[in-house]
C-alpha cells in the first residue's frame, strides 16, 4: 500500500474458507509496525501523540490510527472552557478546583487523581497557549476565564465558545511538524492484540479500502472518547460509538462506572446540539412556562451554575409537574434558556458559535429570544478502567481522555473538567508509553488471534447473512437507552431495557447488504452496533444493582446517596453470559463525603 512506508513484516496464510463460502482473493495481513500506537484523534489522542514524539526525541515511530479525519472527531465540538488554576493572586487556588471537582462527584471520583489534575492543568494552559492556541483575553490582556457550574471561582479558561476546534487545531498542527507521527485516518481498529498479558498491537480496517492490518506495537494508547450515542438524543457527533471501550472490554479489560452517563442541561430541542453551559456562566438564566427562574428552588446559592446533575433533574422535574413547554413537531417538552440579559456585544464576542447554531436550527436570535432546551446526553464518567497512571490491566496499554475513567469525575463531571483531563492524562500516557516503549522489544505476534479477527470482519460480517436490520437494533437500542437510562432511573425501567438488548444481542444482525470493500459505511456501521450493545448491556446492568442515588445516576427507587453499600467503584468484566461484576473502593485523601447543596 503506497501510503504505508514502514512495512516491515508481511504474514500470508492460505485460504482455509470453504468453497462457495467466500471467494474473495485476500491472503495477506498488512502489518504497520511502529513503536506507539494511538487509536483515536481527539484532545487525549493528539496530546498523547506530541508527548511522546517530544519525550523520545522523535526517536519512536507513533501511529494514530482513527476512524475519522483528525480534525473531525468529537472532541472538535467542545465549546464553553477547560478548567485550570490561573490567577491564585486573584483569589482561586489549587484546593478549591479540587474541592469543587470532588464534591461535583458526589464524592465517587479518587482525589490522588483529582489532586494530580489540578496540579497539572496550569501548565497545559500556558503549553497550548505557547502552541499557538487563541485564548479569549481580559482586560488587561492575560487569558480569560469564566464561570461554570459547581465551581467557586470563574476557571473556565476559554476561546470565545469555540475551545474544542481551537484546541484540536492547536494540537493537530504541533502533532504535524513531527515526522515521526504518521496519521490512519478513516482506519477503524477493531481489537486489542495481546500476548502474555503484554500489548502486541490493534487490528484495524481501512474504511477507504476495506484492507484489514495488524498494527503492531511495543506501547498503545486507546483515546476513543465516549459513547454517548447509546442515546439518540446526544450532544455527541455520530462517530461517538464506544468502539475503543469494547475493544478493551472484549480484552479483558474491566469497564469502570459505566452507569453514570451525564446529562447536560441544555441540549437544544429538538436536535440535541449543545448550547453551552458557557451560556449559564455568562449571565443566561432559566425560564419554565409561567416564566419563573425555577433553579433558585432546586440551587438557591447557585441557581442556573449547581452541578449538571443538580440543573437536569430540576428542568425534568419542571417539565413532569407540567411546567415545561411542549415541541409539538417531535412531542419533546422543554424549558427556556433566556441569553437576552447578556446584551448583543458580549454575546458577539463570546457565545457566537451558540449564537450561530440557535439561529442556523431553530432560526432563533439568542439575543433576543430564548432558546428550547432540556437535558442531553453529552458525557460518560465511566469508562475504560486505568489507574492513576492511564495504565490498564494490559502491561504496555493505557488509556486517556473520556474513553478512560481515573477516576477524576466519579458520579458526575464539572463542566470545563473534561478537554482538561484529555490534556493531562493525553500528557501522562504519551510520555509513559513513549518511555515503556524505549525500553522493551516488540512481543511475539499471537497469528492465530489476528486471523480471527479478520474471518469475523470478513467472512463473519461483510460476507455473512442475517434476517435482522442492523440499523433497526441501532434505534431500538437509543430509544431503549432514552427512555430507560436518561435522568431519573427505575429498576423496572433499568431491568425493562436490559432484557431487551440481550435480546437484541441475540438477534442476526451481523452482515451487511453492501458487500463492497471500498468505503464500506454499512460494514464499519455494523461493527459499531456490536460494541454498542454490549456496552449498553453494562451501562443498564451497572445502573440496575447500585441501589442508591448518586451523581448523575438517579433512581427513584432508591432516591438517596448510600455510602455505607455504594461508595465504590463498579467494575464489569465480559464473560460469555455477559458482564461480570465486582467493585473496588474510592480513593479518599482528604474529603469525607459530605451532603451537597448548591
Ligand atoms: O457546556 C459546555 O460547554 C460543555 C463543556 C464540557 O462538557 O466540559
Amino acid at each position: 500500500m503506497k501510503q504505508v512506508k514502514n512495512v516491515s513484516e508481511v504474514f500470508h496464510w492460505e485460504s482455509q474458507r470453504q468453497k462457495g463460502c467466500y471467494f474473495e482473493a485476500r491472503s495477506v495481513v498488512e502489518v504497520i509496525k511502529s513503536d506507539v500506537v494511538i487509536v483515536g484523534s481527539g484532545i487525549a489522542g493528539l496530546r498523547a501523540a506530541i508527548e511522546a514524539a517530544r519525550a523520545s526525541n522523535s526517536r519512536l515511530e507513533i501511529s494514530i490510527v482513527t476512524k475519522v479525519q483528525a480534525m473531525r472527531s468529537h472532541s472538535v465540538s467542545a465549546e464553553g472552557g477547560t478548567a485550570a488554576v490561573l490567577y491564585p493572586e486573584l483569589g482561586d487556588s489549587f484546593e478549591s478546583h479540587i474541592f469543587d471537582t470532588v464534591k461535583g462527584s458526589d464524592y465517587l471520583a479518587d482525589q490522588d487523581a483529582v489532586e494530580r489534575f489540578v496540579l497539572a492543568m496550569p501548565s497545559e494552559i500556558y503549553q497550548l497557549e505557547h502552541w499557538g492556541m487563541p485564548w479569549s483575553r481580559r482586560e488587561d490582556g492575560r487569558i480569560a476565564q469564566r464561570w461554570f457550574g459547581g465551581y467557586s471561582y470563574p476557571r473556565a479558561t476559554f476561546a470565545e465558545d469555540k475551545v474544542g476546534f481551537f484546541e484540536m487545531q492547536t494540537l493537530y498542527d504541533t502533532a504535524t511538524k513531527y515526522d515521526s507521527i504518521k496519521f490512519y485516518q478513516e482506519w477503524f481498529a477493531t481489537s486489542i492484540v495481546k500476548y502474555q498479558n503484554k500489548f502486541v498491537g490493534v487490528t484495524a480496517l481501512d474504511i477507504k479500502k476495506g484492507d484489514f492490518a495488524f498494527f503492531k506495537a511495543k506501547a498503545g494508547i486507546i483515546a476513543t472518547g465516549g459513547s454517548g450515542r447509546l442515546y439518540s438524543f446526544a450532544t455527541y457527533g455520530y462517530s461517538a460509538t464506544p468502539d475503543g471501550m469494547h475493544m478493551a472490554y472484549k480484552a479483558g479489560i474491566p469497564l469502570k462506572d459505566m452507569e453514570f452517563i451525564q446529562f447536560h442541561p441544555s441540549g437544544m430541542v429538538p436536535s440535541g446540539i449543545l448550547i453551552t453551559e458557557a451560556a449559564r456562566g455568562e449571565g443566561g438564566i432559566l425560564l419554565n412556562k409561567e416564566g419563573e427562574r425555577f433553579m433558585k428552588r432546586y440551587a438557591p446559592e447557585k441557581l442556573e451554575l449547581a452541578s449538571r446533575d443538580v440543573v437536569s433533574r430540576a428542568i425534568i422535574t419542571e417539565i413532569e409537574q407540567g411546567r415545561g413547554f411542549k415541541d409539538e413537531a417531535s412531542g419533546l417538552e422543554y424549558v427556556h434558556l433566556d441569553l437576552t440579559g447578556i446584551g448583543e456585544k458580549k454575546i458577539k464576542e463570546r457565545l457566537n458559535g451558540i449564537r450561530e447554531i440557535a439561529l442556523k436550527f431553530r432560526g432563533i436570535d439568542i439575543i433576543s429570544e430564548p432558546v428550547p432546551v432540556r437535558p442531553v446526553c453529552h458525557y460518560v464518567m465511566g469508562g475504560i478502567d486505568v489507574n492513576i497512571d492511564g495504565a490498564t490491566s494490559i502491561a504496555g496499554l493505557w488509556a486517556a481522555g473520556e474513553a478512560a475513567c481515573v477516576s477524576i469525575n466519579g458520579a458526575n463531571r464539572l463542566g470545563a473538567n473534561s478537554t482538561a483531563e484529555c490534556l493531562v492524562w493525553g500528557k501522562i500516557t504519551g510520555e509513559l508509553a513513549a518511555r515503556y516503549a524505549t525500553e522493551k522489544q516488540h512481543e511475539q505476534t499471537p497469528w492465530e488471534d489476528v486471523m480471527m479477527e479478520e474471518k469475523r470482519i470478513f467472512d463473519g460480517i461483510l460476507h455473512g447473512s442475517g434476517s435482522v436490520n442492523p440499523y433497526e437494533i441501532r434505534d431500538n437500542l437509543q430509544r431503549e437507552m432514552d427512555a430507560n437510562a436518561y435522568v431519573f432511573r427505575t429498576g423496572d425501567g433499568l431491568l425493562h431495557a436490559l432484557k431487551r438488548i440481550r435480546e437484541m444481542k441475540k438477534q442476526d444482525f451481523r452482515h451487511c447488504e453492501d458487500k463492497s470493500r471500498r468505503y464500506n459505511t454499512n460494514l464499519k456501521d455494523v461493527l459499531e452496533v456490536e460494541g454498542m450493545l454490549e456496552v449498553a448491556e453494562v451501562v443498564l446492568l451497572s445502573a440496575l444493582t447500585r441501589t442508591e442515588s448518586r451523581g448523575a445516576h438517579a433512581r427513584r427507587d432508591y432516591p438517596n446517596r448510600d455510602d455505607k453499600n455504594w461508595l465504590k467503584h463498579t467494575l464489569a468484566f465480559r464473560t460469555e453470559e455477559g458482564p461480570k461484576l465486582d467493585y473496588k473502593p474510592v480513593v479518599i485523601t482528604k474529603y469525607q463525603p459530605a451532603e451537597r447543596h448548591y
